[in-house]
C-alpha cells in the first residue's frame, strides 16, 4: 500500500507513521508513507497556504492551489500513466468501515490524502479534483490527519504479512459484522477475577463455541444494529437465543446527552 499524506502538519503525522505497526509494514516493504508538506507547494514569497473566507466569518480556509500543484507534482512523480486514488478525509463524507478499510489494503494505485485544517479547504479543491470523501464518525477533528491514519492503521492491518498471525485480523471486531470476543493472558487469577474455565480446558471445540457465543453477547449488549440485517447460522441462533435469555441482558450503548 502506498500513502502520500498532504498536509500542514507534517510534525503531527511523521511520529505516528513512525511507529508500532506502521513502521513494521514500512520496514517489511508491505507500505510506503510519504508526508509532503503543503507549504512546499505554495507559490508566494510567504508560503501562505491559507486565507480568510470569502463572504466573511471566523477562521481561516485553506487555499486551493497548493493542493492542485501537490497532486499534479505527484502525477508527475509516478508517471503520466498512473492513476492516483485521491481520499479527503471529512465529516462530510461517506462513513469509514472495515469494509472500506479492506478496500484500502487492496488498493494498488498510490493513496493521496488531502487533509484539510482550520474551517476546511477552499471547495474548488473538492470539485476540481474529485476526491473521495470519507468520515471516520459524526464529529469534527481539527483536521483531516488523524482521520488519515486512522484510515491507514485499518488499512495496513488488513494486509497479509503484516500482523504476525494471519488469525488475529479474522478474529477482530466487525470481520464478520460482529464484534470480537473478550481475550485474557496468564495469570489465571488477577485480583479475584479468574479466567473462565473453559478457556483453559484444552477442549477446541468449546473454546470456539465460548468464543462465538461472547462475540454475540458482546454484539447484542453494545451494537444490537449490526445483528439487525444479518444473516444468522442455526448455530448463531441458538446461541443469541440461550444469550437473550440469560438473567440480567440490556442493550449498554444508548445514545447519551
Ligand atoms: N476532519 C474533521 N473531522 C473529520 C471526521 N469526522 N472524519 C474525517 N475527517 C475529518
Amino acid at each position: 500500500m502506498r500513502c502520500e499524506i498532504l498536509t500542514l502538519f507534517p510534525d503531527l503525522v511523521q511520529p505516528v507513521v513512525g511507529q508500532s505497526m506502521l513502521k513494521r509494514a514500512q520496514e517489511k516493504g508491505l507500505l510506503s508513507v510519504t508526508v509532503r508538506n503543503l507549504r512546499d507547494f505554495t507559490q508566494d514569497r510567504h508560503h501562505v497556504a491559507d486565507d480568510a473566507p470569502y463572504g466573511g466569518g471566523a477562521g481561516m480556509v485553506m487555499k486551493a492551489e497548493p493542493f492542485f500543484q501537490a497532486v499534479e507534482a505527484l502525477q508527475r512523480e509516478y508517471g503520466p500513466g498512473s492513476s492516483l486514488r485521491l481520499v479527503m478525509p471529512s465529516p462530510q463524507g461517506c462513513p469509514f468501515s472495515q469494509r472500506l478499510a479492506e478496500n484500502l489494503a487492496h488498493e494498488r494505485r498510490p493513496l493521496v490524502f488531502l487533509c484539510g485544517h482550520y474551517e476546511g479547504i477552499d471547495e474548488r479543491v473538492r470539485v476540481g479534483l474529485q476526491p473521495e470523501e470519507i468520515s471516520i464518525g459524526d464529529y469534527v477533528l481539527t483536521g483531516g490527519e488523524l482521520a488519515a491514519l486512522v484510515m491507514i492503521d485499518a488499512a495496513i492491518r488488513l494486509i497479509p504479512g503484516v500482523l504476525g498471525d494471519p488469525e488475529s485480523a479474522h478474529a477482530d471486531s466487525f470481520m464478520d459484522s460482529l464484534l470480537d470476543y473478550p481475550h485474557y493472558t496468564r495469570p489465571a487469577d488477577v485480583r479475584g477475577l479468574n479466567v473462565p474455565e473453559v478457556l483453559v480446558s484444552g477442549n477446541h471445540e468449546a473454546v470456539r463455541r465460548w468464543r462465538r457465543k461472547a462475540a454475540l453477547r458482546n454484539t447484542y449488549l453494545k451494537r444490537p444494529d449490526l445483528l439487525r440485517d444479518r444473516e444468522l447460522s442455526a448455530e448463531d441462533r441458538g446461541l443469541l437465543n440461550e444469550i437473550s435469555s440469560e438473567p440480567g441482558v440490556a442493550a449498554q450503548c444508548g445514545e447519551e446527552g
